[in-house]
């Protein structure tokens, strides 16, 4: 099941040039942080995060979070297993990355305790089950490729790309759906997680980017196209789960934005 998996992401994924131009950079580390940053680095506000932010009611914001809740419940969870796997420079920036999602020794200050303080607030479950249970096949989709890559060494390259490219694309929307839960008046614990990741994952961007894929893709050179292939998937699969909900929710009419 694991495999047939593995092959449906490489499949929407298709292929990724590398090296570039067909010949191996000098400093594959920079070439590779320079693609993973023209990957993630569309320019265009992401349409649900636009939608969350100008037109979403508390029923949208409800529906947004049981859906993120599979994942952020856990959050950060999965990339754990990979520091095993890794040695050196890329070693400690990741541990370092993790140190801050755990909170940076303030259990309190855990990212899936800040998501669970949201989900409270709303008085909504805090336990993973129930949002588990009524998860869509994108929604799931997106949590499982983190736990393949992560917890197969082979894949371990993939997994620092997939975590690059969620970092590098978290810091603009958390904004944009911070404001609308303002907007929405929602308690402030909604709003304060999306707060807390604007900083906390424009740091985390280049922590992943630069000195956990840079300098992974310099120690293994030939591990560099599956770094890339994480990446590509983190975004293939965010866009699938994305549009799941955007189908849904664009017939709500125009004049609903305020
Ligand atoms: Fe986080
Ligand atoms: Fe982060």
């Amino acid at each position: 099941m694991e495999r047939a998996f593995e092959d449906a992401i490489r499949e929407l994924v298709g292929p990724i040039p590398w090296p570039p131009d067909g010949k191996e950079p000098d400093r594959p580390g920079v070439a590779l942080a320079d693609r993973i940053f023209a990957m993630t680095g569309t320019g265009e506000p992401p349409e649900l995060a636009t939608f969350l932010q100008r037109r979403a009611d508390e029923q949208h914001y409800r529906t947004y979070l049981a859906r993120r809740a599979v994942y952020q419940l856990r959050e950060s969870d999965p990339q754990s297993f990979v520091l095993p796997r890794l040695e050196g420079g890329p070693k400690a920036a990741l541990a370092e990355l993790q140190y801050d999602e755990y909170g940076g020794g303030r259990p309190a200050r855990l990212h899936a305790t800040l998501f669970a303080d949201a989900l409270a607030s709303l008085e909504m479950p805090t336990d993973v089950t129930p949002y588990v249970d009524q998860a869509d096949a994108s929604t799931l989709a997106a949590v499982n490729v983190m736990s393949l890559f992560a917890l197969n060494r082979r894949l371990r390259g993939a997994a620092l790309g997939h975590l690059a490219a969620y970092e590098a694309t978290s810091s603009v929307p958390c904004r944009m759906v911070a404001l609308g839960a303002r907007r929405l008046g929602l308690p402030d614990a909604v709003a304060a997680y999306f707060e807390e990741h604007v900083e906390a994952d424009s740091v985390h961007e280049q922590l992943a980017v630069r000195d956990i894929c840079g300098a992974f893709a310099d120690d293994n050179p030939d591990l560099a196209a599956d770094v890339l292939f994480g990446a590509a998937a983190s975004l293939a699969v965010d866009a699938l789960a994305a549009e799941a909900v955007l189908t849904e929710w664009r017939d709500v009419p125009e004049e609903v934005a305020q």
